[in-house]
């Protein structure tokens, strides 16, 4: 059994995957790139699942790095994970480690939740400033790291870059 390590260019939100992962704020209350297609496209039931943790889990929003799921509602996805990734020049220093959190987080949640295909943006690259090829490489390595220790996790681990420039990063960095 081998993991299949994908990347394509495309939309997060058409992805037919058990699980795609939003780029979403603390707040979890959604926002404008990755996190505003989800939710537009996903529709009320994932923003009530996101308010019910919240109010359950984390009161104080969900920090930096960590990971939750819920319904994908209208989405061809059966399920969303949402992290928060770092804000690139707020926290210089821990950034790369904080980035790579939301690779393992997420991944985790998926293994123990039985979803066999995930699929992630580029977290942080956009509107939180992360500069695209180093987050290729730490989402490269953190992702290489969870199936080299988990080999039977996952069918299919896939990145889904937004447009050409982000495609020829991810593609230049894992060749
Ligand atoms: N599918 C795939 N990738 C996308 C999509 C999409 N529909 N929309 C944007 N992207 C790409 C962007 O081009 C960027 O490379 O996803 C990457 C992450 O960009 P953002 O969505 O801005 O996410 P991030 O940088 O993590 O910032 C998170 O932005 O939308 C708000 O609520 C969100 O406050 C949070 C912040």
């Amino acid at each position: 059994m081998t993991t299949q390590l994908t990347l394509i260019k495309g939309d997060i939100t058409n992805q037919s995957v058990d699980a795609i992962v939003n780029a979403a704020n603390s707040s979890l209350m959604g926002g404008g790139g990755v996190d505003g297609a989800i939710h537009r496209k996903g529709g009320a039931a994932i923003l009530d699942a996101c308010k019910e943790i919240r109010r359950t889990q984390w009161r104080g929003g969900l920090p930096t790095g960590k990971a939750v799921l819920t319904t994908a509602g209208a989405l061809p996805a059966q399920a969303v994970i949402h992290t928060v990734g770092p804000i690139y020049k707020q926290d210089r220093e821990r950034a790369p480690s904080l980035l790579r959190a939301c690779v393992s987080s997420s991944l985790t949640l998926a293994h123990t939740s039985n979803l066999r295909t995930i699929a992630f943006p580029a977290i942080s690259t956009g509107v939180y400033g992360y500069p695209m090829r180093e987050a290729a490489t730490l989402m490269r390595d953190e992702s290489q790291q969870y199936i080299d220790t988990h080999p039977e996790a996952f069918d299919e681990i896939r990145f889904v870059l937004f447009d050409d420039r982000a495609l020829q990063i991810f593609q230049d960095v894992w060749s």
